[in-house]
């Protein structure tokens, strides 16, 4: 029943929907859309077996630097690796993740439709083929002479086999290491913790393959000298890991002979089919995909949005590669979207988690199956701090709230014969005074101007409850600025005294700002609107000018304090506000 129920599930407008399909699109059915559970499982999968055997590489790596200390330590080593890697779970874990890795990786580069892609993406793709023609003699040399013939390879039969020509051995190490590398880069970097710790990990990733190749060095020349001084010792050695002689050799080579024929037909298949796919695409009727520039691209049938920008050469933003990680890679979709597939159980959860609006979905996740017209929501140089995720008012939401702008009168005037250290000194003393009063309102201190305070109140709290804290706060910043006085004493020739302007209105509340100079803030016309009547309260000869609707809003009773009609530029009608002449007489909210 709960099946049926979620097979009817339908399609949502916001694109969220985790499962079902009630419309069929356009262009037809994608395999995305039979199984819409199927990428989260793959991208799970393709991820994890890659985490077990970078674990396995680097246990290797850290294994080779014992050489550094002698050839036996690196045996004793060997033997708590083999312990692990070769037990039975150790090797199902292994050889799986091998399999399932090297697969899945395969298909998904088969499945591109485009194959331009950022540098580091290239590189990774590339080091990743390699390692499968690196691997198989010393995997056939060592693995496979266990399996078939039950030869215990040791660390000195290894390092006599491979030192006399390394050269394989080191570019396996450096193939396997940098690939792995690049994938938990690119995976973690989207973490803060990660990001924090960087220059560790960058170091660490640079000196634990320099302190192996040269382990790797100090085994292959000890174990050669011992060759070398006793006649006897390859002889010996070999006896002792039970090397099953020409047989095992021959049996080498035919396995790696074989391996390497079925490996270049299996290339040689994929490029075939490539083609087949590119030749039969030619004949299907293109997708159009329209860019907020008015540029039309047509689009082979079947790739992502993703690809569709990259094969375009239009710049979008792919943090993780196109994985389905990160979001940055996230479009609005105004031409359309009923006609996407839905999405996979993957994009749906990434998502949610951002608290994606209607029509956005993932451009490296969808394959348009008709025309569209998007809108990339992020500039194509988004990096991993605008990748991580971004929820309600973060990622920009209309919200009506108060706003508050607060500002010290004449004082750079006063400051005029201090020292700059004493007027860094007042006004931080000042800053920190209002903000109390702003934050233990309840309201958010959104910036400090030069002397002015900007204030934001009912973000998430609603404009109700904003304007009450907001008139909280003014009474609550008078009140601060009178016990700064009395601290300051005869610091300044007259009283510090602020102007402080109050409106509300519907705003635009989201995190805006280039790198770490980022923040919550506002914009729109109340904004405007308030930062003008700040200034007001010179006219007045008030502390604070605070507009009719905050009022309102606050159900709080003005009636013994004279209103007026204001002209604020830029607005067609006056607007009713009322000078305060001190924030302490503003009456409690009724
Ligand atoms: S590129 Fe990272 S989610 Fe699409």
């Amino acid at each position: 029943m709960a099946g049926r129920a979620r097979r009817r599930a339908h399609h949502r407008a916001d694109g969220r929907a985790g499962v079902g399909l009630t419309r069929r699109p356009a262009g037809g059915c994608s395999c995305r859309e039979r199984k819409p559970v199927r990428g989260r499982v793959i991208q799970q999968l393709r991820l994890w077996s890659g985490v077990v055997l970078f674990a396995y590489v680097t246990g290797h790596l850290l294994n080779h630097t014992f050489g550094l200390a002698s050839v036996e330590a690196m045996e004793a080593g060997r033997r708590v690796f083999s312990a692990i890697w070769r037990s039975p779970p150790g090797m199902v874990l292994l050889i799986g993740s091998f399999a399932v890795h090297g697969a899945l990786s395969v298909a998904r580069l088969f499945r591109k439709r485009d194959l331009r892609m950022p540098a580091w993406e290239a590189a990774q793709q590339l080091l990743g083929l390699a390692i499968p023609f690196l691997l198989c003699l010393h995997m056939l040399g060592t693995l496979g002479l266990s399996i078939r013939f039950g030869m215990d390879p040791s660390y000195p039969f290894v390092l006599w086999a491979t030192w006399s020509d390394p050269l394989q051995q080191i570019a396996l190490m450096a193939a396997a290491w940098t690939h792995g590398c690049i994938g938990i880069h690119f995976w973690l970097r989207l973490q803060a913790w990660y990001r924090t710790g960087l220059p560790f990990f960058f170091a660490a990733a640079l000196l634990l393959p320099a302190l192996a190749l040269a382990g790797f060095a100090v085994g292959g020349r000890d174990v050669l000298a011992m060759a070398a001084a006793d006649a006897g010792w390859v002889g010996a050695m070999l006896e002792g890991i039970r090397f099953p002689g020409r047989e095992g050799v021959e049996w080498v080579q035919s396995v790696e002979a074989r391996m390497s024929a079925m490996t270049g037909m299996a290339v040689a298949a994929l490029v075939a089919w490539r083609l087949v796919r590119a030749l039969r695409a030619r004949r299907q009727r293109p997708v159009r995909v329209t860019y907020p520039d008015g540029r039309m691209v047509r689009a082979e049938p079947g790739a992502t949005l993703l690809e569709v920008s990259r094969a375009a050469g239009i710049p979008h933003a792919s943090v993780c590669g196109g994985r389905g990680r990160c979001s940055t890679c996230r479009v609005h979709v105004s031409r359309g979207f009923d006609t996407l597939p839905p999405p996979d159980e993957g994009e749906s959860a990434l998502l949610r988690r951002i608290g994606a609006p209607a029509r956005v979905r993932l451009a490296c996740r969808t394959v348009p199956a008709g025309d569209v017209s998007l809108t990339p929501l992020l500039p194509a140089s988004a990096g991993p701090v605008e990748a991580r995720a971004r929820t309600g008012t973060q990622q920009g939401a209309e919200r009506e709230i108060a706003i508050l702008f607060a500002d010290l009168r004449a004082f750079t005037k006063l400051s005029e014969d201090k020292l700059p250290y004493d007027v860094v000194f007042l006004l931080n003393r000042y800053f920190l005074a209002m903000g109390r009063a702003v934050e233990d309102a309840g309201g958010h201190v959104d910036k400090f101007i030069g002397d002015g305070v900007m204030a934001l109140f009912g973000i998430d709290g609603g404009p109700q409850e904003g304007c009450r804290s907001a008139l909280e706060a003014v009474r609550a910043m008078a009140a601060a600025l009178g016990e700064l006085n009395a601290a300051l004493g005869e610091e300044f020739s007259e009283p510090l005294r602020i102007g402080v302007g109050l409106h509300a209105g519907a705003v635009i509340v989201g995190e805006m700002g280039y790198s770490r100079a980022t923040s919550v803030t506002a914009i729109g016309d109340a904004v405007n609107v308030a930062s003008r009547l700040e200034p007001m309260t010179k006219e007045f000869a008030c502390q604070a000018v605070i507009s009719q609707r905050v009022v309102r809003l606050a159900g709080a009773d003005f009636s013994a304090i004279p209103s007026r009609l204001v002209e604020i530029r830029g607005r067609e009608r006056p607007l009713r506000v009322y000078p305060v002449a001190d924030g302490g007489d503003i009456p409690p909210p009724g």
